[in-house]
């Protein structure tokens, strides 16, 4: 049945040789409307794609031939789908306001986020109000922040997303990576006494954040001495592992195994959201998301946007042929969105295609950054590079009040690139028809926009959900089990055994030439 859905697509596509996608256009005056979705607060337009409407009715079919209703169901349903752990993934719990329980390993998980997320409520009062003290007996006025990956991608993408928002004056800092240089730079303009470190993992065994945990730790003891516990505190699922290192139980926030690192900024994991913008932003974050749960699991594929927008993503990948895709807003809030995406996307379908998949290629490579700042950088590869980069623009259709000219300048920079790309740039445009092959961008190349009123923390949740759901829907035709990362901790595993070989010749000996020689280096010109 899959074998022939996937050859019904390549048929299709040969038919559609020789046209381009201002041919669509030409032949049909309601495309905008044929192909465009409006849902949560989004306006998702799929009319710049290399798309006609049997394409859009020959990918419904393929994602029915793979059952992606069942693995829809199966998914907030809590069944076990991340086969590999044998767990369910159930981020979407956390965003779901209903009593109905939802039973893992024997307990209700919905009345276990509902404690810990009145925990958090809690404590964001304590800290917003001034009323949590620290050793000294003075507020908190900053936060540091520790974590990586899913720890740390969600919540500091987030905070810079909704700033304005924030509705207190305590600041976040977010440290990462295991350099020091940032660590200095953080710690050096902070007061110990007036500082809280929340350090977010998991797992709880994350070298980075458990050298940078454990570096904090002794610069709180430098000033504070040895009682600095109530300027510590952990979010993870793993808080027996967060008490052996000193974590008072008051002290820890626990979400579960069954929430995946990239998918845990719903959860205690958005602390730091909470913090700076309150909880009633931060539940509205939620329910945003939410509402994008809704209309996946209620919405005819040929009108999804979440399904369609995987669905345009497997035509592009496996039948056009295009291997990255570009994220692009057209808002500085939004700039660290392609890193949080490239996450999101690349550590869940960055594997090898089910047994019987028959999609060759899967996950692209994400990439991207800011317009207006693409455009005087690397779009010009996207306009007349020999590789094809679909591009997902995002904009807003409201800026900041006090310069409303410039939000005009904003939408029509974007709307310029993707016409651009489209339709492309011919001699005849230019001013200098005696260079045309200079001036000649080929265009044909597709690209979506996704446009809102304005990021407000319910449009932020919509748009992170959507871009979750489609990493699901893909997963779904690939085979793939988007919830565990093999291959990552394969290089963690690696990492124990280099790094002890740092100090210890025995264990340099059985390296390959390449690493031992750089090892040699390093250790020669590291002091
Ligand atoms: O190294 C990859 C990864 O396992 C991610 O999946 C995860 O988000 C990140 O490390 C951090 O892990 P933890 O939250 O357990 O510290």
């Amino acid at each position: 049945m899959r074998e022939k859905m996937w050859q019904a697509l390549h048929a299709h596509q040969q038919r559609l040789v020789g046209l381009r996608i201002p041919d669509f256009f030409a032949n049909d005056p309601q495309r905008f409307e044929h192909c465009s979705i409006q849902a949560c607060g989004l306006l998702f337009d799929f009319s710049k794609q290399y798309v006609q409407a049997e394409t859009i009715t020959a990918l419904c079919a393929l994602a029915e031939a793979c059952d992606l209703q069942g693995g829809l169901e199966a998914l907030f349903t809590g069944k076990s789908l991340n086969i590999s752990e044998q767990r369910p993934a159930l981020h979407t719990a956390l965003r779901d306001p209903t009593l109905t329980p939802i039973r893992v390993f024997g307990r209700d998980l919905k009345q276990a986020i509902r404690d810990q997320h009145q925990r958090m409520g809690q404590f964001v009062q304590r800290l917003q109000s001034g009323d949590y003290l620290g050793f000294t007996h003075k507020p908190i006025t900053d936060v540091i922040c520790l974590g990586i990956g899913g720890s740390a991608l969600g919540p500091s993408m987030v905070c810079r997303a909704l700033a304005p928002y924030k509705n207190t004056n305590l600041r976040c800092h977010f440290v990462s990576n295991i350099d020091g240089h940032t660590l200095a730079a953080t710690l050096g303009h902070l007061d110990p006494e007036k500082t809280l470190c929340m350090v977010s993992s998991k797992t709880f065994k994350t070298l980075e954040t458990l050298k940078n945990a454990e570096a904090v730790r002794q610069w709180f003891k430098k000033t504070l001495g040895p009682s600095c516990d109530q300027h510590c505190v952990a979010i993870t699922a793993n808080p027996s592992a967060a008490e052996a290192l000193g974590f008072s139980k008051e002290q820890i926030f626990e979400f579960w195994d069954c929430i995946g690192g990239r998918y845990s900024v719903w959860s205690t994991v958005g602390l730091p959201i909470a913090l700076s913008i309150g909880m009633e932003h931060f539940e509205a974050f939620l329910a945003g998301a939410y509402a994008m749960d809704q209309h996946i699991q209620s919405t005819p594929f040929s009108q999804n946007m979440p399904v369609l927008m995987g669905l345009l993503g497997i035509w592009n990948i496996n039948v056009l042929g295009f291997q990255t895709q570009a994220i692009i807003p057209y808002e500085d809030g939004l700039a660290a969105l392609p890193a949080y995406l490239q996450q999101l996307e690349m550590e869940s379908n960055g594997k090898q295609p089910g047994v019987g998949s028959l999609g060759p290629s899967t996950g692209a490579v994400i990439w991207g950054g800011v317009g207006c700042d693409a455009q005087h950088a690397y779009m010009q590869l996207l306009h007349q590079g020999t590789q094809i980069v679909p591009v997902d623009f995002l904009v807003a259709a409201q800026g900041h009040p006090d310069f409303p000219q410039h939000q005009a300048a904003l939408v029509a920079s974007c709307l310029s690139q993707s016409k651009a790309l489209m339709e492309g740039v011919h001699a005849k445009d230019t001013q200098n028809p005696n260079d045309a092959s200079a001036h000649d961008c080929p265009g044909n190349r597709p690209s979506s926009t996704l446009m809102y009123e304005r990021l407000t923390p319910a449009v932020l949740g919509s748009l992170i959900a959507l871009y979750e759901h489609k990493v699901f829907v893909q997963s779904q035709i690939w085979g793939i089990n988007p919830f565990d990362q093999w291959g990552v901790e394969g290089g963690k595993r690696l990492l124990g055994e280099i790094l002890p070989a740092l100090e210890n010749p025995n264990l340099r000996k059985d390296l390959d030439p390449s690493t031992r020689g750089l090892m040699d280096y390093f250790l020669k010109h590291s002091v």
